[in-house]
């Protein structure tokens, strides 16, 4: 089940939903300022409700707006009662290096039953951490460690491994995507899911060799739609008696039979 939509536009969901090829959804602050959405956590909830009512049962990440420890707890609270496919994102730690997150992480998961999305990480480590303190989801943004200059694949591989090993239940969810090759290469790394932006989702989809073969069938299949009409037209035998006349194809092509004589 590898694929999640890393957006929050409605449209774009409802159009891969359809498909059948995605599996959840992941959002962040930034992607919901990007969408349109506006009035702090009203509209955070009203975003999230809508996309949870259109994907339910399938997973929706949303993440806190905050990194005070008791309003994360409380907006935890909020968005997970707000529909039950939701799952709460809180960053491995604060802006700062506050760690009192996973601390909260270990507090939703265990005690308030809230499934946790541990995000904003970029190694193996802060992953196998966030695991431990009881995850159900840890995010790695494969793209921005690349940026870094380290390769994802590799961390992914460890943590997979360490995971695997220690039977953590926690997912690896690897975000960021920024190329289509990202995405088959970091399944085959060890990742449970990949969450990918749309037009890379589409990327995945349409090859340009694809649509030049699909060009020569549909132009193929043309001809041999004509041909059949010639053939209605004018059965073979029929030709066969040298019947000769004009017809119009389908596209409008001119065809004329000429008289001739069949070869015996
Ligand atoms: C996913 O959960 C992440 O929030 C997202 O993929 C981050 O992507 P970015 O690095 O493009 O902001």
């Amino acid at each position: 089940m590898p694929i999640f939509l890393d957006t929050g536009n409605i449209k774009e969901i409802e159009k891969y939903l359809k498909m059948g090829i995605i599996r959840g959804v992941t959002t962040n602050p930034t992607i919901l300022l990007k969408e349109g959405v506006t009035g702090g956590m009203r509209g955070v909830r009203a975003r999230s409700i809508e996309i949870a009512r259109l994907i339910g049962p399938l997973p929706l990440s949303v993440e806190v707006t905050t990194n005070d420890p008791l309003q994360m707890r409380s907006q935890a609270q909020e968005l997970a009662a707000l529909a039950p496919n939701i799952n709460v994102k809180i960053t491995i730690h604060g802006p700062n290096g506050e760690l009192q997150n996973l601390e909260v992480i270990h507090e939703l998961e265990e005690q308030r039953n809230i499934r946790v999305n541990a995000t904003a990480m970029m190694s193996a480590q802060q992953c196998l951490l966030a695991a431990m303190a009881g995850a159900t989801y840890v995010s790695l943004f494969g793209g921005r460690v690349a940026n870094m200059g380290y390769n994802p694949c590799e961390e992914i591989t460890r943590l997979r491994k360490v995971l695997d090993n220690f039977n953590l239940k926690a997912k690896i969810i690897i975000g960021s995507t920024r190329e289509v090759l990202n995405i088959i290469e970091w399944l085959g790394a060890g990742a449970h899911f990949v969450t990918v932006v749309p037009n890379l989702l589409e990327g995945m989809i349409v090859h340009p060799y694809s649509k030049e073969t699909v060009r020569q069938f549909l132009n193929d299949a043309a001809k041999i739609e004509t041909q059949m009409e010639v053939e209605h037209l004018f059965p073979t035998e029929k030709r066969n008696g040298n019947k000769a006349g004009v017809i119009i194809t389908p596209s409008k092509e001119k065809l004329v039979i000429r008289e001739h004589k069949a070869q015996v």
